[in-house]
């Protein structure tokens, strides 16, 4: 359709369509009928608000679709086609490693295909929006919603936002095989108060533009077609009401044109904030703000029509919102064809089709981190006996909380893998314990979240686990956090494995000491107890459908871990938020043996993580020679090469990730002790070294300066080239004015 037909159609559309268009229903209440309105009764919706909404949440597959779009449209006064959407996260029903797992990757290329897979499947099956990619920045492991983040990095978030973002939306929407992608949560959900979900968030303005809006920024200009709200506040007004953060900050500065939707029931819940004296004051105040579809709270259906005839809202507000949903029908190309790429038999033809398992195996082979690995003890041996115990060792559950359509009877475990994959090697299998403590219920999250096992089960279980370490030459202990234990309102005060693992590990350790632990968790957790225990570590993630064979492969040298850690992983839970781009303090401790107690350290804990940002290992280990400069000033116009050269040391081929630090000597304002600027990949054989260059230009060097500019300022840089966030191999340079 062409512009002026849109706006030709929304002045021909009645107040209460209008008002439908930006109503999100879900799927349970298009398959209501009447007499059992229930809830949404409560919330003051009607049988006739349902049937004028303009988009769906929570439905899928090509028929069903095709089938409530068809009748949907036929009773539709304008016949107005509705948008399906939904949260496909890490896959659809190909699964592939959690957004954090992806982050460690340091891959977002390979982010790009997972989401373009992800859309395939999803469009086949009759979807036209995925509310991914999600960018907020995240320092605290306490908080859930870490595993849906791609990490800490400011600069790499934004790299895995726009290659996630193109990834799902290709050149065209209208395409068959695309999905609208909606960038959450705006703004800086990642930084909830005490690691709490969903509380206040406080950041300076500097704080906010210039480390939580960046990756926003990068999904926007690739092309978002949404945009979330979150449901936090943001300086003290909630942000699904914040006219300055959704119209001057969002529209007006980032250049967002495209539709806002607000997070689930966000709207109504600001008057729970105490900013909207009631439902009418909170709908007035967001659509104020821009926000263009109420996402299940009611709260537009129920007031808007009341508040727009009273002319305390103005109806060019709501025209506006309707415009911005009626163009995104038609890039989506629902005009023309109302059943965009749903088709039944391509949806069983792609889903789980072997070139999306190859995908999702290899997104997780590539995710991996090896954390540590004492003498060599993996890859493991051929000729080795070995054990693998832990509740991980056959679960099917590997995909992570926020995987609807994920059907773990699709999960390739451990344990199968080893059966095809591994089958001349001597492999032997127990559980030893559930995933969770026996007392403990994650409430509200049905029935699943415990394993019901009676006390003789659990000792047999135990037992066969001890005997079954006695007889190994090795043991490999699978083990990590229940899958409810992360993602959306799982915020977790306590970091460390759930005891009755930790008792395991113990006990196993102590029968076999010669042991490795693979670790499955959407968050990073306090490994005290793993690193003093185990020989080797192997963050595992969740890693998907196909996490099974990326393990056996990794772990018998088929493949290498080659991740490096998108977060860093806290000594203890008293350290967060930690996060290796922190500023320097007046009294800097370098964790050396010091006199002089009045530094800025703890006097309990180091001040550095256990592993760092960056940090990873893998089968093989490198040199990194000093840093090279080409020059040792540089001009606002030119570059400066910085090189390093890189050695295999090892008798066997590998791969390493050189990761480009800079710092900023003295500023306007203090700057970061370092910050991740470029990394390369290198993968060298034995012996081989090869040159690493990065070029370093004058907007590499920019941040918000005292007088809020957007400026490099001259004067003396540090380069930093290593393996890690922890590298120290610098040389200086100065930026001339
Ligand atoms: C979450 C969003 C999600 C939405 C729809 C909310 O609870 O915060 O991330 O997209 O539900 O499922």
């Amino acid at each position: 359709m062409q512009h002026t037909e849109l706006e030709a159609l929304l002045h021909d559309m009645s107040l209460n369509e209008k008002i439908g268009q930006l109503f999100q229903i879900s799927g349970q209440l298009l398959a209501e009928d009447s007499a059992a309105m229930g809830p949404m009764q409560d919330m003051g919706v009607t049988r006739e608000d349902i049937s004028l909404a303009g988009t769906v949440l929570g439905v899928y597959g090509a028929e069903k679709i095709k089938k409530i779009q068809k009748e949907y449209m036929e009773h539709h006064p304008h016949h107005i086609p509705l948008i399906f959407m939904l949260d496909v996260i890490n896959g659809y029903r190909t699964v592939y490693p959690i957004p954090l797992a992806q982050g460690a990757s340091f891959r977002p290329e390979l982010s790009g295909a997972c989401a373009k897979m992800a859309a395939r499947e999803a469009a086949a099956a009759g979807l036209h929006v995925t509310f991914s990619p999600m960018t907020d920045l995240v320092r605290d492991a306490r908080w859930g919603r870490v595993m849906e983040s791609t990490g800490e990095d400011v600069w790499l978030n934004g790299r895995f936002a726009e290659a996630m973002t193109r990834g799902y939306q290709g050149d065209d929407l209208a395409g068959d095989e695309t999905l609208a992608a909606c960038v959450k949560h705006f703004a800086g959900y990642g930084a909830p108060d005490g690691g709490r979900d969903y509380n206040t968030v406080q950041l300076t303005e500097r704080t906010f533009r210039e480390y939580y809006l960046p990756a926003y920024q990068a999904a926007v200009d690739a092309g978002a077609a949404l945009v979330m709200t979150s449901f936090n506040t943001v300086n003290d007004i909630p942000a699904t009401v914040n006219k300055t953060l959704m119209r001057d900050i969002l529209r007006g500065e980032m250049g967002f044109d495209g539709v806002l939707i607000s997070d689930f029931g966000a709207i109504g819940e600001t008057v729970a904030h105490g900013l909207s004296s009631d439902r009418a004051d909170a709908a007035r105040r967001a659509l104020e703000a821009g926000v263009d579809i109420d996402m299940m709270s009611g709260v537009y259906p129920e007031k808007l029509e009341h508040l727009i005839r009273e002319g305390s809202v103005k109806e060019e507000l709501l025209d506006e919102a309707v415009l911005r949903i009626l163009e995104l029908k038609n890039k989506l190309g629902l005009f023309e064809n109302p059943f965009k790429g749903a088709d039944a038999e391509k949806e069983n033809r792609v889903i789980l089709c072997g070139e999306n398992r190859a995908l999702a195996q290899e997104a997780a082979e590539r995710s991996f981190v090896l954390l540590k690995n004492d003498g060599d003890f993996l890859p493991l041996k051929r000729q080795e006996t070995v054990a693998f115990i832990g509740p991980y060792a056959d679960r099917k559950q590997m995909l992570g909380g926020w995987s609807f359509l994920g059907d773990p009877a699709d999960t390739v475990t451990v344990k199968e893998a080893a059966e095809t994959l591994a089958a001349g090697w001597n492999f032997t299998f127990a559980k030893g314990c559930p995933v969770l403590d026996p007392e403990t219920r994650l409430v509200g999250f049905g029935k699943d979240s415990q394993e019901s096992y009676t006390e003789q089960e659990r000792e047999a279980m135990w037992k066969e686990a001890c005997e079954t370490a006695r007889q190994a030459d090795k043991v490999v202990l699978l083990l990590g956090e229940h899958y409810l234990q992360t993602g959306e309102a799982t915020s977790r005060g306590v970091l460390e494995l759930p005891e009755v693992q930790q008792k395991l590990l113990k006990e196993i350790t102590s029968i076999n000491p010669k042991t490795a632990v693979v670790l499955f968790n959407g968050r990073p957790l306090d490994l005290r107890l793993v690193r003093d225990n185990a020989c080797a570590i192997l963050e595992a993630w969740m890693p998907g459908t196909e996490g099974g064979p990326a393990l056996i492969r990794t772990l018998t040298g088929a493949c290498e871990p080659t991740g490096r850690l998108p977060m860093s992983f806290p000594y203890c839970v008293g350290q967060v938020p930690v996060h290796y781009d922190e500023f320097p303090t007046g009294r800097p401790y370098s964790g050396a043996e010091d006199t002089n107690r009045f530094l800025s350290k703890y006097l309990d804990i180091p001040n550095k993580p256990l592993y760092p940002f960056g940090y990873g290992l893998g089968y093989t280990t490198f040199s990194v020679s000093e840093v090279r400069l080409d020059r040792e000033e540089m001009t606002r116009e030119g570059t400066i090469t910085a090189s390093v050269t890189v050695k295999n040391t090892c008798s066997r081929t590998g791969t390493d990730v050189i990761q480009l630090y800079l710092h900023d000597v003295a500023a306007s304002v203090v700057r970061p002790v370092k910050q991740l600027k470029g990394y390369q990949r290198v993968t060298l054989e034995p012996g081989e070294e090869k040159e690493v260059s990065f070029e370093i230009r004058e907007e590499m060097l920019r941040f918000y300066t005292a007088d809020g500019s957007w400026d490099s300022e001259p004067g003396s840089f540090e380069v930093m080239i290593g393996e890690s966030s922890e590298t120290e191999n610098k040389k200086v340079f100065v930026l001339k004015k």
